[in-house]
């Protein structure tokens, strides 16, 4: 069978890899929110796949909302543009939140993000990511839990797309050339 497993050239971050990384962050929140009630938000479409590892590793009373937002088209680079397609269903004054993101790379979509969330009048504020691509960075944002750092290279997989494809591998590798123009 020629499955999209074969498109891959290699694996970076295994399911075993990815699990540990969910893990490690959950027990980061627990200790940082213990006591509290947090409201992950999480970012589409990437992101779909680490907020439902995250979440169900999460010992702490928690709520989920989505909000899809986008800066690329079906490209591999930022456009600098970020536009809001879906918005968050419910009110964020006073509660403590925490943005999920797949991948934080130019910093564009969050730092617009951040700010617009921001405005809405939370008690708190933080971002998990699960990559980040610190060597992009064009803004001045950070992430407080960080799953890994990762070099400069097109990936793949767990929630990650290249022309909506590859999202649902339960591994992070890379295309091989010939399956991206
Ligand atoms: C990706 C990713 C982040 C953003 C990060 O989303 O999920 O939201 O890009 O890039 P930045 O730091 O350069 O802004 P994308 O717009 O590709 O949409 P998707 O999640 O639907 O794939």
């Amino acid at each position: 069978m020629n499955g999209i497993h074969e498109h891959i050239l290699e694996i970076l971050y295994s399911e075993e890899d990815l699990a540990a990384m969910c893990q490690r962050i959950a027990r980061e929140i627990e200790r940082d929110y213990a006591g509290k009630e947090v409201l992950l938000i999480a970012v589409l479409k990437g992101s779909f796949v680490f907020m439902a590892d995250l979440a169900r590793q999460l010992n702490i009373p928690c709520s989920v909302e989505f909000m899809a937002v986008s800066s690329y088209g079906n490209g591999m680079s930022t456009s600098g543009e970020v536009c809001v397609k879906k918005d968050l269903d419910c009110q964020i004054a006073g509660r403590d939140i925490i943005i999920v993101e797949d991948i934080l790379d130019s910093g564009v979509t969050l730092s617009y993000l951040k700010k617009l969330l921001t405005a809405r009048g939370p008690a708190s504020i933080r971002i998990a990511t699960l990559l980040d691509k610190p060597e992009r960075r064009k803004t001045d944002i950070y992430a407080d839990y960080v799953g890994t750092v990762i070099p400069n290279k097109f990936i793949v997989g767990y929630g990650l797309d290249y022309a909506e494809q590859y999202r649902n591998l339960p591994y992070i590798g890379v295309l091989k050339p010939e399956y991206y123009s």
